[in-house]
């Protein structure tokens, strides 16, 4: 075993190192080599540094680097050192993380961090949480208290008797709202055809004043940090008008909701701890390996009435259960790494990680405007869209880009244009790798004749 291991961390430590030099996107006879890994079920066993040796040789070259440092897809954050260490040790303890008495570390690791983290992201500190797999799985979670506490209101039961004969939940999101969040409500029985949706502003922002009549059991989702242009919803204005008429609110704060730990950019999330529930990432902006989602909600009572088991041999003590509050039973110790990311940065290493990618995003859109082309956004956090010309010019400026392998980004349609999205979401990213990355989008855009 010792041996084992060290040989993965000298194959590891090399793949981290060698990715500055790599191009971002893998080599095509990479990807074809993977067949290497195939074939028929071997009839027995090969030994495990044999097994590590033919994953390294074939699947090292076949990854695409987001853990790297000009990677600017999705919402990709890579991992901390402290981070990923603790997941190799987390690892190897192999802890069931669902139970006080089969993980009295996973359990108190998860308190600890929830407490933290309800501080750094400002919100109330007795809310409840749970660490799940991402951002879909965290609205999910959250959104499945909601329906219990929206539904208890009027009598019913929704745990014990589910969604046929119950009175109607009424559910309103804007118009921008990230597609995992309708897949969530469609999950939970609520339907993602069946939501009202409301018009949003030229930033993807909901409009208050569209906002339809509120009344009976009422589930509004608003959202801190569109996909695309990183703006909030007007969160203070909407908590304002579903507390008068006794509706829930759901914030989907997948990266967005990270901006309260910055003095400089808190100011967007104001209101966000006058709702009911919220979702986010920690494997987007706190820079953990994936799957690490975390959902939070005010009266914990909620959210357990959503996800406990009841069973005999399960533990159903007075302190925390972490499996009475997430949709799994048994499931890996996600919260590890939660604590090292938080242990490792403090407060002000957090907020310096987000401020870092707000200035790189910033200058990323200054770059790119100077050099003649169109940013679609206001530039208010990670995200920036980037349009080269019309439709065919901006998706083949993209391809190449992609292609070239100095950097990636990926494409969206930003209210009906096509865009080249750039979010800067990595702790490793530097200034030298904007200007890297910029130098290498200006060359192509013009050899695909983008006309500045
Ligand atoms: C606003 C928002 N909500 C939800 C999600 C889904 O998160 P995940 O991919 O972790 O499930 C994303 C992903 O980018 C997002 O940006």
């Amino acid at each position: 075993m010792r041996d084992l291991l060290g040989n993965v961390a000298t194959r590891a430590a090399r793949y981290l190192e060698d990715l500055d030099e790599r191009s971002v996107t893998p080599a095509a006879e990479a990807i074809a080599g993977l067949a290497a890994l195939g074939g028929p079920m071997p009839a027995g066993p090969t030994g495990p540094a044999e097994v590590l040796a033919l994953l390294d040789r074939f699947g090292s070259p076949a990854t695409v680097a987001t853990a790297g440092r000009r990677y600017f897809g999705f919402v990709v954050g890579g991992s901390l050192p402290a981070a990923l260490a603790a997941n190799w040790l987390a690892g190897a303890w192999d802890q069931l993380a669902g139970f006080v008495v089969s993980s009295p570390v996973a359990a108190a690791v998860e308190e600890i961090s929830l407490r933290w983290l309800l501080d750094v992201l400002a919100l109330p500190a007795d809310s409840g949480g749970a660490f799940v797999t991402g951002g879909t799985m965290a609205n999910f979670s959250a959104l499945a208290a909601a329906r219990h506490a929206v539904l208890q209101q009027v009598g019913w039961d929704v745990e014990s008797d589910g969604l046929i004969g119950a009175p109607p939940v009424t559910v309103v999101v804007g118009q921008e709202a990230h597609p995992s969040l309708f897949k969530a409500l469609g999950l939970l029985g609520l339907g993602r055809r069946r939501v009202l949706t409301v018009p949003v502003d030229g930033q993807g922002r909901l409009r208050v004043d569209a906002l339809p009549a509120l009344c009976g059991p009422t589930i509004v989702c608003v959202q801190a940090g569109n996909v695309n242009t990183g703006a909030f919803d007007p969160i203070e204005e909407v908590c304002q008008v579903a507390r008068q008429a006794g509706a829930w609110v759901h914030v989907d704060g997948a990266f967005g909701l990270w901006a309260a730990v910055s003095p400089q950019l808190a100011h967007l999330t104001t209101g966000v701890g006058k709702a009911d529930s919220w979702a986010t990432d920690a494997h987007k902006w706190l820079n953990v390996p994936y799957d690490s989602g975390l959902a939070f909600v005010r009266q914990p009572e909620h959210l357990r009435a959503a996800m406990s088991t009841a069973a005999a041999y399960l533990p159903q003590g007075a302190q925390r259960e972490p499996a009475q509050y997430t949709p799994e039973l048994s499931r890996r110790a996600r919260g590890i790494e939660v604590w090292a990311a938080l242990r490792s940065l403090g407060r002000s290493g957090l907020a310096d990680l987000i401020e870092r990618n707000c200035l790189y995003a910033r200058l990323f859109a200054e770059g790119l405007h100077e050099s003649g082309y169109e940013i679609l956004n206001d530039v208010a956090l990670n995200q920036v869209l980037v349009a080269f010309g019309d439709e065919q010019v901006t998706r083949r400026v993209i391809a190449a880009v992609q292609a070239d392998g100095t950097c990636w980004a990926g494409v969206t349609v930003w209210q009906g244009r096509p865009a080249m999205r750039i979010s800067v979401s990595s702790w490793a990213t530097t200034e030298n790798d904007i200007c890297r990355s910029l130098a290498a989008i200006r060359r192509v855009a013009a050899e695909q004749g983008a006309k500045p």
